[in-house]
């Protein structure tokens, strides 16, 4: 690692201070609801920022086998892990390295659920409650879409030995404010009661946007308090945007200007290759100082310098005219960004930087040429 003040783009720089006082709501909601909180590592895998992050929270929970071993290696405390589908081989290793392991159905269940208990984890059920008010993206981000291939559905529930199920799992929300979480800690009480009296942890899943303006969260904590007191269970959230939500920005720099019906202007950032969600979502990331098009004098058209017509983030308008070696500052992308980046068209990926809270700007990365190399095999 290096330490430096001054920034090369594209890079992603986390704000300590920002994401300290994410964190203090998640230790309020933990203390005050008596609940377990852990990091969805999927949304945000920073190593780095992880030692300030376990004062905090409880542990990781994983997408899969890999996240599982960064989580043991550099989260410490406890590992949750969820996959829809295992191998055999795949549930043998995570028992190293996992001492929670939740099955998506019966199928699994049945044939793996006895490795992860004689290795002494805890197992989990994920189950397809069939509600969410998951909006972002139509169902691209519900879980319990119509067809949805995430957790075991209702009508199979009766059919689970549940004596020998720790945990009942639902992830249902996704950046879903208080409303969300409530309604769903509350049908979840209303409709599978049976089942989560014969369980000791119900996991809440992610989706919840702890720390969006308009979150309430002395709501959630009310709602945790309700359930736990009519169950008697341990109660785990596992969110992953919402504990860094606005707690980081892209930094780009405008590489060249070009016209073709409308300005544009051509960034050593891209949708493509560094935030692949604003196609997925799709959705505009916020640049700082830039109004809605046409709103100021000078509108631009952002695009990538990847070869896909479609690689392209969105307009802005500024009061003077953008110029080469300008640099722009995408906000609140630290979730879900620079986990899904790639190197198509060998696009360097963006570095990754932390701003201390001494104001102290430290790199943690120097991806080049071999970074995209490496990846293509010998
Ligand atoms: C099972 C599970 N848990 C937690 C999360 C984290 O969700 P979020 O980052 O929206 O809080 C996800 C996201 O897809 C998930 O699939």
């Amino acid at each position: 690692m290096t330490q430096s003040t001054d920034i090369q783009t594209p890079v992603f720089v986390l704000d300590a201070a920002r994401l300290r006082a994410n964190l203090e709501t998640a230790k309020r909601v933990r203390e005050e609801a008596g609940c377990k909180i852990l990091l969805a590592t999927k949304a945000f895998s920073l190593p780095a920022a992880f030692p300030m992050m376990t004062d905090y929270l409880d542990g990781t929970t994983a997408s899969g086998e890999q996240e599982a071993i960064m989580g043991h290696e550099s989260f410490g405390k406890e590992v949750h892990v969820y996959s829809p589908a295992y191998t055999k081989a795949e549930v043998e290793r995570l028992t190293e390295v996992a001492e929670h392991i939740y099955f998506n159905s019966l199928e699994q269940l049945d044939r793996f659920a006895d490795i992860a208990r004689n290795a002494g984890a805890k197992v989990g059920l994920r189950v397809n409650p069939g509600y969410s008010n998951a909006t972002l993206g139509g169902d691209l981000y519900n879980p319990c879409a119509p067809g949805s291939r995430f957790g075991e559905v209702p009508s199979k529930l009766d059919q689970v030995d549940w004596s020998r199920i720790d945990i009942f799992h639902v992830h249902a929300l996704c950046e879903s404010l208080h409303e969300g979480s409530v309604g769903l800690i509350e049908f979840v009480a209303d409709n599978f009661g049976q089942y989560i009296e014969q369980v000791s942890t119900v996991n809440f899943g992610g989706g919840h946007f702890l720390n969006k303006d308009g979150y309430d969260v002395d709501a959630l904590i009310a709602a945790i308090k309700v359930f736990k007191a009519r169950f008697g269970v341990e109660v785990v959230l596992e969110p992953g945007a919402g504990l860094v939500v606005n707690t980081g920005e892209l930094y780009a720099t405008v590489l060249a200007l070009h016209w073709n019906e409308v300005d544009l202007a051509i960034l050593d950032a891209s949708a493509s290759t560094h935030m692949p969600d604003v196609l997925e979502v799709p959705y505009r990331p916020d640049v700082i100082g830039a109004g809605q098009p046409g709103q100021k004098a000078h509108t631009y058209r952002f695009g990538g310098k990847t070869c896909m017509t479609g690689d392209v983030i969105g307009d802005y308008s500024f009061d003077a005219p953008l110029k080469p070696g300008d640099t722009i500052i995408f906000t609140d992308q630290m979730h879900y960004s620079f986990v899904k980046t790639n190197t198509f068209n060998g696009t360097p990926l963006a570095n990754l930087a932390v701003r201390w809270e001494d104001g102290i700007i430290e790199s943690l990365s120097d991806f080049g040429y071999e970074e995209f190399r490496r990846r293509l095999g010998r």
